[in-house]
């Protein structure tokens, strides 16, 4: 055994000059490997340095970083309590949560603003400056509340007009068990146009509620959530992915409609569950090479799967990656960003609101990393509450790379119709607050930040 073993360095060595010129030909490969890994990473270092100094120092997109505060108080208690009253029970703190779950609470006001302070979207008088007011009530062109929760937005490229589609949710709240989740009944999906991101015109319920077959997947006591629209460029349809579901949330699947044109009517395909899986909370993704993707949280909302749908949008294939496994993460927005794969998503809270929670990846399948909480400004209960509202969708604002509208809706669980609409800037750059678990410094992925603003503005031009 010894012999044997000593013999075999040996061997290699009697080789002489090609043992050493093999050392010397992996050392040089070696160091090809390093020079070339150190020189993607200093490019890459350098490109996003360059282009964070460019959003830094654009005035209009300065505007959109401003921090503003809030400075909400929780009311004082009401009535006061016999002495004997407060020994049998403490007082049970409430959190600003709490109240805003509260529909009696003397702060209703300040997260659902009523009419009158509201006429919204708003023309700043004398000149052509829009400004988005998240959590007031919204107009389309009719002067009528925009109904369009749990929403996305299609850019048209042919007709040059976005489309904004969502939850028609104009109808009378109720619970359908005691412990079941407030609901409104399947009205159907609304659709809205715009030539600005700010007018919006109603195209009309493009895919409405099956008002007499029970059996029919959009029968009005079912839940039809969150519908996403992308054009498919090879068979020229636009594609509707929505999660369909019983009122008990038990069926757990994905509905796909489709159409000839944006403004519908949009033909009901069916429904499944994407490879074999629950599928709740979900959202599309189309990508710059025309491949789309679903993602959806599942196994019982304690992770997220993605796939790639097939050629004409209309199925998923048979590859699926669990992301985010164990992180409990719905309502996702995906977006990209010089190639960086970004994603927001929330916890699962029903109606009520959580912190919001920016992920990234190099490769859409993955290693997904988690960056953090993105809100920045109005108070911690804010940031913690992602403004009181959940993720749905993450547009780019045209002509402003690194700049995005992040879209949340603000559900009020004891009238969903008069659930609201928080809009606000995302801009993506700038170091993370803290370095990443695999960092080497690479992958180099900038922070991703939403700004609170009481009133913003897009930027001009
Ligand atoms: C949330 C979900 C909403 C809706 C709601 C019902 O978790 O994001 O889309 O399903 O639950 O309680």
């Amino acid at each position: 055994m010894r012999n044997l073993y000593k013999k075999t360095p040996n061997l290699h060595c009697n080789a002489g000059s090609k043992c050493s010129m093999f050392t010397v030909l992996w050392c040089l490969l070696g160091c090809l490997l390093l020079f070339h890994l150190h020189s993607n990473i200093d490019r890459k270092d350098r490109e996003v340095e360059q282009f964070q100094l460019r959003v830094s120092h654009h005035p209009q997109l300065r505007e959109l970083q401003e921090v503003e505060v809030e400075s909400i108080r929780i009311p004082s208690s009401k009535g006061k309590r016999s002495p004997r009253a407060a020994k049998r029970r403490p007082k049970r703190t409430t959190t600003l949560v709490d109240e805003f779950m509260d529909e009696n609470s003397p702060l209703r006001h300040v997260f659902f603003p009523g009419r009158k302070s509201t006429i919204q979207p708003m023309k700043a008088s004398g000149n052509d400056t829009y400004y988005y007011y998240p959590g007031r009530i919204w107009l389309d062109t009719d002067g009528n509340p925009i109904q369009a929760h749990g929403g996305g937005i299609l850019y048209d490229e042919k007709s040059r007009t976005y489309y904004w589609y969502g939850e028609y949710k104009d109808g009378p709240t109720y619970h359908a068990h005691k412990k079941g989740a407030a609901r409104v009944d399947i009205i159907g999906v609304g659709c809205y146009s715009s030539k600005d991101l700010w007018t919006w015109k109603h195209e009309g319920i493009v895919l409405a509620a099956e008002e007499t077959n029970e059996t029919h997947d959009l029968y009005k006591s079912n839940v039809l959530e969150r519908p996403k629209v992308i054009y498919n460029d090879k068979t020229g349809k636009y594609v509707m992915w929505m999660h369909v579901d019983d009122a008990n949330y038990t069926k757990a699947s994905v509905g796909v409609a489709i159409s000839d044109t944006p403004y519908g009517p949009f033909d009901y395909l069916g429904s499944q569950r994407p490879h074999g899986y629950e599928s709740r909370d979900m959202t599309v993704f189309q990508d710059d090479d025309s491949m789309a993707y679903l993602i959806y949280s599942s196994e019982d909302n304690s992770e997220l799967h993605l796939g790639p749908l097939t050629e004409n949008y209309l199925n998923v294939t048979s590859v699926m990656r669990r992301i985010l496994v164990g992180q409990r993460r719905e309502a996702p927005a995906l977006f990209k960003h010089q190639g960086t794969y970004y994603m927001i998503t929330s916890g699962c809270t029903g109606w009520a609101p959580n912190a919001a929670l920016a992920h990234a990846a190099e490769s859409i399948f993955g290693p997904w990393e988690t960056m953090g909480n993105p809100c920045i400004g109005g108070n911690k209960v804010f940031r913690q509450t992602t403004f009181f509202a959940q993720s749905t969708f993450v547009l780019p604002i045209p002509r402003f790379p690194g700049s995005f509208i992040f879209m949340a809706d603000r559900w009020n669980p004891s009238d969903l119709r008069d659930s609201r609409y928080v809009w606000l800037p995302l801009i993506v750059a700038g170091p993370l607050d803290q370095p990443l678990e695999y960092s080497f410094q690479f992958p180099l992925w900038s922070r991703v930040s939403i700004y609170w603003h009481r009133k913003w503005k897009l930027p001009q031009g």
